[in-house]
């Protein structure tokens, strides 16, 4: 294995703990969304360990048709994305990366260097290694850091045109307000000239959108309780997670699903020491995972400071690639 300049992996954890080491952001998280009107809670904490596998596991299932378009569009393309991307650049993944998708765009473009960004040391040590074998003579600089903020590159790279990655539709699972940030972020983490290649889910069919968030096998209705184990587990949560049951539903007005925990039955319980109650029917919000189309795809990535300029979509139209350049100082007529 040869990674190299590794930044903060030397057992330096990011996350802040209390002394019984309970996560400070994920209590202050939940705390805050079971006190809302609407409860909910943040999709990030849904990728414990458990959680992580359960989500591997989702895109699998024959109805979650995100992960087979996107990885249809990066098989199929790879000279389409030489030629618009160049050779020579430094790919900056935001997220840990995926054992199939980031070889495909990799073996494709010739870069020379690979930086993946994650907040988890240990899927990004993992994820570093796993590249590194499969291309033995590409620099690797793991950087371990939350990317929804600005990230100081390693200055290996600092000479190296960026290229930044995020598939997945990640993007999808963030309000408009926030994915704005993360955009604006992104642009400064790559500086001046730099492009990105973002993956992004598209409206399609309402009943085939809710089938990918409630799969007959019921992986994601387990993905989705997972959260709650977490809570009772980490923040000594006495919720009936019996009692709980995974809803995946359109909102049209937003254009997202949503993923919800509906209440069967009246529940009390305890989180980190304070009572809260859900009324039957009532639910805890999960999840929203926005879908768009080639024009709300723009002007989103436009507001966030980016200028698309090619897009890829599978063969039946579902999701696409979107290649897009760091937008010039603002100006218009
Ligand atoms: C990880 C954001 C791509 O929104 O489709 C899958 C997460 N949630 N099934 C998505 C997810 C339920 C997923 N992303």
């Amino acid at each position: 294995m040869t990674v190299k300049g590794q930044t903060n992996l030397a057992g330096l954890e990011l996350v802040d703990r209390d002394d019984a080491g309970v996560d400070r952001a994920f209590r202050a998280d939940v705390l805050a969304g079971l006190a809302q009107q609407q409860k909910a809670i943040p999709a990030r904490w849904f990728y414990d360990e458990r959680g992580s596998e359960l989500f591997e596991d989702i895109t699998s299932q024959p109805e979650y048709y995100p992960t087979r378009a996107e990885t249809e569009i990066l098989e199929s393309r790879g000279r389409e994305f030489a030629e618009a991307i160049g050779a020579g650049q430094a790919v900056v993944e935001f997220g840990s990366g995926s054992s199939i998708k980031t070889p495909l765009l990799l073996r494709a473009i010739e870069p020379a260097a690979y930086v993946p960004l994650d907040i988890s040391g240990d899927f990004l040590r993992a994820a570093a290694a796993d590249l590194s074998d499969k291309f033995p003579g590409l620099p690797v600089y793991p950087v371990e850091a939350d990317f929804m903020r600005r990230v100081e590159l390693p200055e290996e790279v600092a000479d190296l045109k960026k290229l930044g990655f995020f598939p997945g539709s990640t993007i999808g699972n963030m309000i408009a307000p926030t994915a704005v940030d993360l955009l604006r972020n992104m642009a400064a983490t790559l500086g001046v000239g730099s492009m990105l290649l973002i993956g992004m889910d598209l409206v399609k069919d309402t009943q085939i959108l809710e089938a990918a968030y409630d799969d007959a096998a019921g992986v994601t209705a387990a993905f989705n309780l997972n959260l709650v184990h977490r809570v009772n587990r980490e923040l000594a949560g006495t919720i009936a997670v019996a009692e709980l049951r995974h809803k995946a539903r359109w909102n049209d007005d937003f254009a997202r699903i949503e993923m919800h925990l509906e209440a069967k039955s009246e529940m009390h319980f305890e989180v980190a020491g304070r009572p809260f109650t859900l009324k039957k029917g009532e639910t805890i919000h999960t999840e929203n995972s926005h879908k768009f189309t080639a024009r709300s795809a723009n002007m989103l990535l436009t507001a966030g400071g980016w200028t698309p300029i090619h897009r890829w979509n599978d063969t039946e139209e579902r999701f696409s690639l979107i290649l897009a350049q760091s937008a010039p100082p603002r100006s218009a007529p």
